[in-house]
């Protein structure tokens, strides 16, 4: 089923900029809300509205569907695989003015906040209480909540504590034809009919705009540590991962970077860190133990040192002050903006059980080898879930676009064999959709799909997304 659009009116317009009071069709409005941050891909909205209530949305949404007008929510825009493009033009509806923490509930680890509010900023506000909101996406400084919930996003910290997913309680939801529903209950176990919540957890704006969201929060931990282990061998890093577990250890976070990965950033951003690399050098692993006591994490802290000696690492460092962490997180997260301002790239976001990541990664080479394009790789080594940033460096625009079309389809076969999927936290959106019959046969698709127009039977929202035909 594919929807026909209406083509927006002046008449249109000017209703919609009276049921939404922050309108506006002017040019570098809508070039800001035409991209996200994936590769260099514009489609310009014909108008952007920022509601700042859900009753704003609702009414939206319903003249938009009265109407047959795309709409396209956004949050931050930093998203990686293009689910807040306005591909079909029409509406962008920015939730950014939707940024209210609306309560924090100290006697039940509970928050309630709007989808503009910035992750960073919610963890920052439960810290001071104590209290601790995961999920860290590398863009927390300024991507939403609200987009994280579209995505899914995940972040180091899933390792040990989860994703998004995990941490969503309840929705509320305005659907596509501007009824409003909550989709579960602020409690910590419900087993009350189909799980709603968790179906529009993931479902990156297609089958309603998520207008309130209720969080669980968990006590904070109090200490942790940071290590950085070089290796000689990319792919012995990835065989330590494993037996990092097999041991018994549970890592807040465990990231891979190969050597590139650190090389660019330390090249775009010179004074983000200092660390000597040596030549033979070729990745790194970056783990982080937190706990409540500190004697726990140094026996673990040692039993880690020993376990990775194995691996043939080179000399482990450990943080030794608040800085030096900050300062080599602060390089983990920079890699992914780094590798995209020394060439035009392609970003997957496999995912494979962790015991396979060394086969994944060297399968990536062989392929980027066959193909002929250079691959950066890192990500949360720890989930098995690798980045690959494919570099277009001196290919010419005919391999860039063909050849490496297929070297990406032979990733995710690879992927698939290996029993992982396309996605482990930035989403299908709409330059993954292409390859979904990787990884799904027609029937679940189509599973999926009458879903999603149940949900939305005109397919005005955030049309064009996920599924390969639409
Ligand atoms: C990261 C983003 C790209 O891990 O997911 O840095
Ligand atoms: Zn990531």
């Amino acid at each position: 089923m594919s929807a026909i659009f209406s083509k927006l009116t002046s008449e249109h317009i000017k209703v919609l900029s009276t049921l939404c009071k922050h309108a506006s069709t002017h040019k570098e409005i809508l070039d800001k809300h035409s991209h996200d941050e994936t590769e260099d891909l514009r489609f310009l909205p014909s108008i952007v509205l920022k509601p700042e209530s859900t009753d704003e949305v609702s009414k939206i949404m319903a003249y938009a569907s009265a109407h047959n007008i795309p709409v396209t929510p956004q949050g931050a825009r930093t998203g990686l695989s293009g689910g807040a493009l306005p591909v079909m033009g029409g509406i962008a509806l920015s939730l950014e003015r939707m940024n209210n923490i609306v309560q924090l509930d100290e006697q039940n680890l509970q928050a309630i906040v709007e989808p503009g509010v910035i992750t960073q900023e919610l963890q920052e506000f439960v810290e001071q209480k104590g209290l601790f909101y995961p999920p860290d996406p590398s863009s927390k400084g300024s991507c939403f909540i609200g987009g994280n919930v579209a995505e899914n996003a995940g972040g180091p910290r899933a390792l040990k504590y989860g994703v998004t997913k995990d941490y969503v309680l309840n929705l509320e939801v305005v659907l596509a034809d501007g009824k409003v529903i909550w989709t579960g209950a602020n409690t910590l176990k419900n087993s009350t009919g189909y799980n709603l919540t968790q179906l529009m957890i993931g479902s990156e704006g297609t089958l309603g705009v998520v207008t309130k969201i209720v969080l669980k929060l968990i006590p904070r931990p109090k200490t942790d540590v940071l290590m950085l282990v070089p290796f000689k061998s990319a792919e012995k890093a990835c065989q330590a991962v494993s037996a990092v577990f097999r041991a018994g250890i549970v890592p807040c976070a465990l990231e891979f970077m190969e050597r590139d990965a650190i090389d660019y950033t330390l090249k775009y951003y010179p004074d983000i860190a200092s660390i000597d690399i040596d030549d033979d050098t070729k990745a790194h692993l970056l783990i982080s133990l937190d706990g409540n006591h500190a004697s726990v994490l140094q026996e673990e802290s040692e039993q880690l040192y020993d376990l990775l000696q194995a691996f043939d690492c080179g000399e482990i460092a450990f943080a030794d002050s608040q800085a030096q962490k900050d300062s080599l997180w602060a390089m983990r997260r920079k890699v992914g903006e780094a590798v995209k301002t020394h060439s035009i790239y392609k970003e997957e976001d496999t995912v494979v059980p962790r015991y396979e990541l060394p086969k994944l990664l060297s399968g990536v080479k062989k392929i980027g080898a066959k193909y002929g394009f250079k691959s950066v790789c890192y990500g949360h080594a720890g989930d098995g879930n690798l980045h690959i940033n494919i570099l277009k460096g001196a290919l010419n625009d005919e391999d860039w676009s063909k050849t490496v079309t297929k070297g990406v389809e032979e990733i995710f076969q690879l992927t698939i064999n290996l029993g992982g999927t396309l996605s482990g936290e930035h989403g299908i959106g709409w330059v993954q959709k292409g390859y979904m019959p990787i990884a799904f046969d027609q029937r679940t698709l189509d599973l999926m799909k009458s879903i999603k127009y149940i949900f939305d039977a005109k397919g005005i929202l955030n049309p064009s997304k996920i599924f390969p035909s639409t």
